[in-house]
């Protein structure tokens, strides 16, 4: 499968509201060696309003990935409540999600294509694939419509349509993954990583089309991207997740070029599309060690890598993004510091230069 979906057509948000509002959500898996679950995911909050273009990002294995699948219900969450549309999709019964997902309105764009593509089907049979649960369109119909959706992502129909996935590069695999998400004509789609296998110019296309779906149809937008600088071009907003705990969001201008949380601000120097308004180096974060907590630990996540930890930062969970006590009461930008606003100011000195 190359993405799922999950809807609820009919439902009427309260004007205003975000089109999906995730709140405290948590995930664990298995069992640690000493017997309790592995806590990935901590306390997620997280809005998007139709119509906006929110980037999820943060290292590898820091739980990405895992906020995008619990939200569509590829995955069990422990605790927290996933409403879309006005509806709080962790409460509704097996067949009331299945519903739900034939509605087609929330739709995941898998991270690794090639593995979420059956490689004995056509494309285009891949691409109307979620259309198969919308009884009123006939087997022409939905040919027509993934047609259309290929079409839309630059993929020529007539030239890729009867391919199977061995027949076409990883890059035109992506983007049919694209116009399998957006056949159904979503409300909100979640994409994992839909540019890492593209050049420029299909990197690009790739963006440019998702910035049109959002303008012209209004279709929300989750980007999970390791790409700073894509990102820095359509996002609306930006969250960053640093191992399960979402440490800082805001406007993506001032999340990236004006980051509130160390770690943002080290991310953000190890990418050189990024203004940079701090002089962190990338060589200040620490490489990170097995013995390093998890959420369920005490203090904040990233204090054994931080430069600028204090003992308060290793006894006081730093739970967030917490409103920046700087700002108002409903604060647009969000970060889980104890030392938000003053840390920059103990960054040390370059040799021969004064502050
Ligand atoms: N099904 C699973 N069972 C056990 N552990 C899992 C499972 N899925 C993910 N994890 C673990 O959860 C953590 C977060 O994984 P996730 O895939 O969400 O990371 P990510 O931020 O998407 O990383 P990447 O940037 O590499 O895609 C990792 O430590 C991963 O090993
Ligand atoms: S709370 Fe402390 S350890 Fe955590 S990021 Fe802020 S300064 Fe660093
Ligand atoms: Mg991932």
């Amino acid at each position: 499968m190359t993405t799922t979906s999950t809807g609820t057509a009919g439902d009427a948000p309260a004007e205003d509201a975000p089109l999906l509002d995730i709140a405290d959500l948590s995930v664990s898996f298995g069992r640690t060696r000493s017997g309790g679950a592995h806590r990935v995911l901590a306390g997620a909050d997280l809005a998007v309003r139709a119509g906006e273009i929110v980037g999820i990002i943060g290292e590898t294995g820091s739980g990405k990935t895992t906020l995008a699948r619990a939200t569509v219900g590829l995955v069990r969450a422990d605790t927290g409540r996933i409403a879309f549309a006005g509806r709080d999709l962790t409460r509704l019964r097996p067949r009331e999600l299945r519903a739900c997902r034939r509605a087609g309105e929330l739709q995941y764009m898998f991270q690794d294509p090639l593995r979420s593509q059956d490689p004995d089907l056509t494309v285009r049979r891949i691409v109307a694939e979620p259309l198969a649960a919308v009884r009123a369109l006939g087997r022409q119909e939905r040919a027509a419509r993934a047609d259309e959706a290929l079409a839309l992502v630059g993929l020529e129909p007539e030239l890729f349509g009867d391919r199977t996935p061995g027949q076409i590069s990883g890059g035109q695999r992506q983007r049919v993954s694209l116009a399998r998400a957006v056949v159904t004509r979503p409300r909100l789609l979640f994409t994992d990583e839909p540019v890492s296998a593209l050049d420029a110019s299909h990197r690009n296309l790739v963006l440019n089309l998702l910035d049109r779906l959002r303008r012209e149809l209004g279709l929300a937008v989750v980007v999970i991207s390791h790409d700073l600088g894509s990102l820095a071009g359509i996002a609306d907003r930006v969250a960053v997740l640093y191992r399960g705990r979402l440490v800082e969001q805001g406007p993506v201008g001032e999340v990236l070029e004006r980051p509130r949380h160390p770690y943002t601000a080290l991310l953000t120097a190890s990418a050189p599309s990024v203004r940079r308004t701090h002089r962190l180096l990338p060589a200040d974060l620490r490489a990170p060690t097995d013995r390093e907590p998890w959420p369920d630990d005490v203090g904040c996540v990233f204090a054994p890598r931080c430069r600028f930890a204090t003992p308060e930062c290793r006894t006081e969970p730093s739970a967030g993004p917490v409103p920046d006590p700087t700002e108002g009461r409903a604060p647009a930008h969000r970060v889980a510091c104890h030392h938000a606003a003053t840390w920059r100011e103990r960054i040390p000195q370059p040799a021969g230069t004064a502050s």
